[in-house]
């Protein structure tokens, strides 16, 4: 089933974009278990197929930009049907650890690499992954205008920004979109930044819609992570915040039944419907994943089952979060 009547634009550009967008961190493989080529180009199938025109990915999605490779290489004859999200300013450095750096020459150098990986001519959207804490955020910001006006992307985004952060950056280029952590346990921007980015017509595109897998609902209480499973080391994921958020999730799955839905469809579709938020960046590596989130389109929670969600997060009470990068 197609989705097209709920695509949203792009800030004020004429790009529309599902309110489902398919995040390409999994079949990088770097921290999701079992990865593996044949699933991951039937996942990015699959998302087009379910109506999800949106591609969210970046350059350090991958020790060698797998992700971005994977893209070009299941939807590369769709190009003209999909929306391609991806991001400059992180690198993994020899020992495999995440640098930041937002130097106008990386972002160029990361730009160029991104584009000839994903074999095309520009992207839509060109997000700075984080801020470099040695580069000015302006700095970068005029890096990335250049990019956009020389039509290598048709517009910019940020991630992972404070409200300062924002401020500079848009002074110097006009922000599109802004990337960052959101879901019904971490709702820390509706205090800052969501209130800027509607102000500033800022679409604003959130990631772990999902808490990495904990409101899909599919890991048991009893679940032992794997140690190469890199969501052990989230707060989330261990001792009493775990328990909490699974009595939490068992409140979800009585309401989900109830609206006959599955309970990533319900967290999905309360996510995308909250005001100024334009698309939730659902990940996946198997194609049964991503057709399950697109499921969140077509339809809508009622007052009274918004009602039941508001009541099961006060009992959920305050979480202990950890910031991604
Ligand atoms: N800008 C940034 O700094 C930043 C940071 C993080 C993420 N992101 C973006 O946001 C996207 C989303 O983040 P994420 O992928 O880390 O987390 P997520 O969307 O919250 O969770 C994705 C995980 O949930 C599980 N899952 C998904 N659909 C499921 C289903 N229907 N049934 C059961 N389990 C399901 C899968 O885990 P299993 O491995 O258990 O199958 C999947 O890997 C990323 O892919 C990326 O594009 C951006």
């Amino acid at each position: 089933m197609h989705h097209e009547s709920e695509y949203r634009p792009l800030a004020d550009t004429d790009i529309l974009v599902s309110p489902v967008s398919l995040g390409c961190w999994p079949i990088a493989g770097m921290t999701s278990l079992d990865v593996n080529d044949t699933d991951s180009l039937a996942t990015l199938e699959a998302a087009v197929a379910n109506g999800v025109n949106f591609l969210d990915t970046a350059y350090c999605y991958g020790a060698n930009g797998e992700s971005e490779r994977l893209i070009a290489r299941a939807l590369g004859h769709r190009r003209d049907e999909i929306v391609i999200a991806t991001k400059g300013g992180i690198h993994w450095d020899a020992e495999g650890k995440q640098v930041l750096d937002g130097r106008p020459d990386t972002l160029r150098r990361e730009c160029e690499e991104s584009l000839k990986r994903l074999q095309t001519d520009r992207v839509e959207l060109l997000y700075l992954h984080g801020p470099d804490p040695a580069t000015p955020v302006a700095e970068s910001a005029g890096a990335l205008k250049e990019l956009m006006e020389e039509g290598k992307t048709r517009c910019i985004g940020v991630s992972n920004l404070q409200i300062e952060q924002l401020e500079e950056f848009h002074a110097v280029c006009p922000i599109a979109a802004f990337q960052p952590p959101y879901n019904m346990l971490q709702r820390q921007i509706e205090k800052d930044t969501l209130p800027w980015c509607r102000e500033h017509g800022v679409s604003v595109m959130v990631y772990w819609p999902l808490l990495k897998g904990l409101l899909a609902g599919k890991l048991p209480r009893d679940h032992v992570f794997q140690p190469r499973d890199g969501r052990a080391k989230y707060p989330m994921f261990q001792g009493d915040e775990w328990h909490k958020n699974q009595d939490f999730v068992d409140r979800l799955r009585e309401i989900a039944q109830e609206v006959g839905k599955t309970i990533s469809q319900v967290v999905v579709n309360w996510t995308v419907h909250q005001p100024g938020i334009t698309a939730a960046l659902c990940g996946a590596k198997r194609a049964h994943q991503i057709e399950e989130t697109a499921g969140a389109m077509g339809w809508r929670l009622d007052v009274g089952q918004l009602a039941k969600i508001d009541m099961a997060l006060e009992e959920r009470g305050e979480p202990v979060v950890k910031p991604a990068v």
